[in-house]
């Protein structure tokens, strides 16, 4: 009744931002990631007949009430699916920073959801474990897989047909991804409370909107292409578009800081100067830098020199879900 999962982040070139329905996690828009080799998180699941309630350790610490509570809604899903009534502990580490921005909540649900399911012994193909991610936090759907993946928003009122799909492996299209760490503090604003404040009050999501499927069929095109500057100049906009719908809310918020501002300028100056980088920016105030790997150590070099950069976590594409023997933890 125990397994062990990873699963890695992603990070989006063209975002999720927006429910249609919150109870299944059914986005407004389809969206496109690249899963990330360096970011991930591990977790065992076990089920045993001794608890009374479910356990959720996150590196090593006891989860209180809201994250144990958020576990356990997620747990019960996969209750009513496998028929079980069992709890479980379930023992997490991110070797990623939780809430900052890095999709700590990808990788977080999509482990969690492989490893609870092979516990239970649930036979279940790559597209029902996605969806069953997309529940416990959409971006997690896309983590399932490796390499370029697009989720699919779906048309089913039940979700059947909303979930992650491939695109290309994380061995067809090498891309240098720089995370660029300014804030390793846990944002404000979750992901989820920021994209439904903005879907109920910001005038600016209907540009959003009206635009994002275009900025995805050009996207998905410059990647079966290995069209780099193509794809560096969508996904930028994209997600600049993204933020400029929170400064629109009721009430307005911003995931930026001056630090963050401060590594965006310094992308553009890089391409003003012949070096071909683009950013883009998720719900939290670190940015990532992508470039061709050969640029790699170049565009490092250059945003080092900012002061405000506290580290920088050189990735590629990477891989989805594997399952790993599983480990007795000693503390
Ligand atoms: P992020 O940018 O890190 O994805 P979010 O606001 O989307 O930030 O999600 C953060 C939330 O994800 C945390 O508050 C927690 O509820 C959940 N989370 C993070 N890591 C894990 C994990 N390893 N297992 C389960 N849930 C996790
Ligand atoms: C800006 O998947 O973290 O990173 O579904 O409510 O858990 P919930 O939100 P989450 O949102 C991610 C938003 C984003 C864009 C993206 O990853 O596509
Ligand atoms: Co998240």
């Amino acid at each position: 009744m125990k397994a062990t999962a990873r699963a890695h982040t992603n990070i989006a070139l063209i975002k999720y931002w927006g429910k249609r329905d919150e109870k299944l996690f059914l986005p407004m828009n389809n969206s496109l990631s690249i899963t990330l080799d360096a970011f991930y998180t591990t977790t065992s699941v076990e089920f045993c007949t001794c608890l009374k309630k479910d356990i959720f350790l996150l590196n090593g610490n006891i989860m209180g009430e809201a994250e144990t509570n958020k576990m356990t809604r997620f747990l019960d899903l996969i209750r009513k699916m496998s028929g079980s009534t069992l709890y479980g502990v379930v023992d997490s580490i991110n070797t990623v920073p939780t809430a900052a921005g890095f999709a700590s909540s990808a990788s977080g649900f999509a482990a969690l959801a492989a490893a609870s399911t092979k516990a239970l012994k649930m036979e279940i193909n790559d597209d029902i474990l996605s969806q069953i991610a997309r529940q416990g936090s959409g971006s997690a759907c896309r983590s399932i897989h490796g390499g370029y993946v697009e989720w699919e928003k779906g048309e089913q009122l039940d979700g059947s047909d909303s979930f992650g799909k491939q695109i290309l492996t994380e061995n067809e299209w090498d891309l240098s991804i720089l995370s660029v760490l300014v804030e390793p503090n846990e944002k404000k604003v979750l992901s989820r409370e920021g994209m439904k404040r903005t879907v109920d009050t910001s005038p600016f999501y209907t540009g959003w909107l009206e635009t994002v499927d275009d900025d995805l069929t050009v996207a998905k095109q410059a990647i079966y292409d290995r069209d780099f500057e193509t794809l560096g100049n969508v996904l930028e906009r994209n997600a600049l578009k993204m933020h400029a719908t929170t400064l629109g809310a009721n009430p307005p918020f911003m995931y930026w800081t001056s630090a963050t501002v401060a590594v965006m300028q310094k992308v553009q100056e890089l391409r003003d100067n012949g070096i071909s980088a683009y950013y883009t920016i998720d719900a939290g105030p670190n940015v990532k830098v992508l470039c061709q790997p050969e640029d790699e150590n170049s565009v490092r070099e250059k945003l080092m020199t900012l002061s405000v950069v506290q580290e920088i976590y050189h990735c590629h594409p990477g891989p989805g879900i594997t399952y790993l023997p599983n480990t007795n933890r000693k503390t």
